[in-house]
């Protein structure tokens, strides 16, 4: 098969021409970063984990009739999935306070929130993601007061069912991310989740022990995270039991 064409390569991802017309291929690298990227590693099996873990909430969701850019896994590291045009926000959903939202209003972590809170933040890393509020997405044309109101139900719609999801095995959804992309049918725009979700981009606490089971663990240094992600993905049954390990064995000479 002939090589396929790069798109874009990200921090934790790459992008490839699909095989067909309005398709994508995404390939999900072992790469970890955080801080903006100040802190980066090679966790080896972290881009088959996120692979499979964002297959399984990105189907579920579908299944429930929240549209997202899925189409079907391809291989250990790489899915199908439609092309969207990202819209540049960050989409934070929060129920538990952790993280910036702590730093900045001074609430300790782990404090369950009034309601779920939703912010957004403008995806440029040459910022640092920062905050906005719908004022500036309106004022800048990043998306209309209709999109704002699709992108807030999705974005609820996303929290109830994975809430729901994570619960249903011990496990706390304190906070996520996502994002959303636009799709047309002939002149018809709609927004669909794009991107991923994976414990890159959410934070899970187990219920009992309040371990942390999610990025945090690289953030802060806190053990291995291939661990942290593989516990996630076996409460979830998203990986088959006696499959091959993900890391590759030692060769013992
Ligand atoms: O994660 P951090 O403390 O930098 O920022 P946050 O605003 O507290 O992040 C809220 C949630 O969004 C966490 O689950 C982050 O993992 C996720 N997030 C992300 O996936 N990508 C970003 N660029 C920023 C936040």
């Amino acid at each position: 098969m002939a090589r396929r064409k790069k798109i874009y390569e990200g921090k934790a991802k790459i992008l490839y021409e699909g095989p067909e017309p309005g398709t994508i291929v995404q390939y999900f690298k072992d790469d970890a970063t955080a801080f903006n990227a100040e802190k980066k590693d090679v966790i080896e099996g972290k881009g088959v984990l996120n692979n499979r873990l964002s297959e399984y909430f990105m189907s579920g969701l579908n299944q429930i009739g929240v549209p997202t850019h899925f189409i079907k896994r391809l291989n250990m590291r790489e899915q199908l999935v439609r092309q969207v045009e990202i819209v540049p926000l960050e989409v934070i959903v929060r129920n538990y306070a952790a993280g910036t939202m702590s730093k900045r209003l001074g609430i300790e972590e782990g404090t369950q929130l009034p309601r779920p809170i939703v912010e957004y933040c403008y995806k440029d890393d040459s910022l640092g993601d920062p905050l906005v509020t719908e004022e500036h997405i309106a004022a800048f044309g990043w998306a209309s007061q209709q999109d704002m109101d699709d992108i807030l139900s999705l974005a609820l719609r996303v929290n109830d069912f994975l809430s729901g999801v994570m619960m249903a095995v011990g496990i706390k959804l304190v906070d996520f991310k996502i994002e959303v992309g636009r799709v047309y049918d002939g002149d018809f725009m709609r927004l669909i989740i794009a991107d991923e979700i994976s414990p890159d981009s959410c934070r899970l606490w187990d219920i009992e022990t309040g371990q942390k089971l999610d990025k945090d663990v690289f953030r802060r240094d806190l053990g291995s995270l291939t661990d942290a992600y593989t516990e996630v993905a076996k409460r979830l049954g998203v990986m088959p039991k006696t499959s091959t390990p993900i890391t590759k064995p030692t060769l013992i000479n």
